[in-house]
């Protein structure tokens, strides 16, 4: 089995997931509030380019059945009724409903995957599960961080290699890996012996001063819950 990582969407074409399952990865913060959206009851996601094609979404949709959520440099979008941490998609407001989705890089690097034989949303959150998720078939896998803005992105590279460590620990004859795989695992090593110094990462840096420090320790808790969200045909569902 041979298991490719990119650092960014925009290193990848199709021919990279091409009859393979691809786990993309924003863990600050898209994947993760994807996560807590489905496991809090929300009956499907649908990602969003750009905040019109949300609001046209969330018109189809409905307010009454719908919730618009989203963020540019990490605030609520104008008029959206949610932002993009991971506590806001509590039970109370999504169970029973749609969620429509728009962020900076996240979404982007989901539509940028959705030709992939499946595509599954991964984080630290649900780490192992997304793990033994993509190993209940033979295909070879790819995984793509969302990076920021065709930029790697460190909080990413540690969260792909948390991912890579459980499906590696799952495999008895070890994968084929890239050297951005190899790179991944040895940071999120790192990050587990408290090596990484987390505050000097850029967008963990810019979350915390805009005040966003509960989802900074949510985001980087491990194998919290079983919930795998899988894209198909648009929608996203646990
Ligand atoms: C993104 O998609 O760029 C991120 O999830 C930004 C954020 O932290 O809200």
């Amino acid at each position: 089995m041979q298991i490719t990582t990119y650092p960014f969407p925009q290193a990848i074409t199709e021919k990279h997931f091409y009859k393979k399952t691809a786990i993309v990865v924003d863990v600050l913060r898209a994947t993760t509030s994807i996560v807590e959206a489905l496991k809090n009851g929300a009956t499907q996601v649908i990602t969003a380019r750009d905040p019109a094609e949300a609001m046209a979404f969330y018109s189809h949709f409905g307010k009454k059945d719908s919730v618009l959520a989203g963020e540019r440099g990490g605030l609520r979008i104008a008029d959206f009724e949610l932002g993009n941490s991971p506590l806001e998609f509590s039970e109370k407001v999504v169970n029973n409903k749609t969620v429509v989705i728009c962020t900076t890089n996240g979404t982007q690097a989901i539509h940028a995957c959705r030709g992939a034989s499946r595509l599954l949303i991964g984080a630290m959150r649900n780490r192992a599960a997304v793990a033994k998720e993509a190993l209940k078939q033979s295909e070879d896998i790819t995984i793509v961080c969302a990076g920021t803005l065709g930029e790697c992105s460190l909080d990413d590279v540690i969260a792909s290699g948390g991912i890579l460590n459980a499906i590696i620990k799952q495999l008895e004859v070890p994968p084929e890996l890239n050297d951005f795989s190899r790179i991944c695992l040895s940071l999120y090593s790192s990050w587990r012996k408290g090596e990484i110094e987390m505050s000097g990462i850029t967008h963990y840096k810019k979350l915390f001063e805009l005040g966003f420090i509960e989802d900074l320790s949510f985001c980087f808790e491990l194998d919290k819950t079983d919930v795998v969200p899988k894209y198909s045909n648009g929608s996203i569902k646990g």
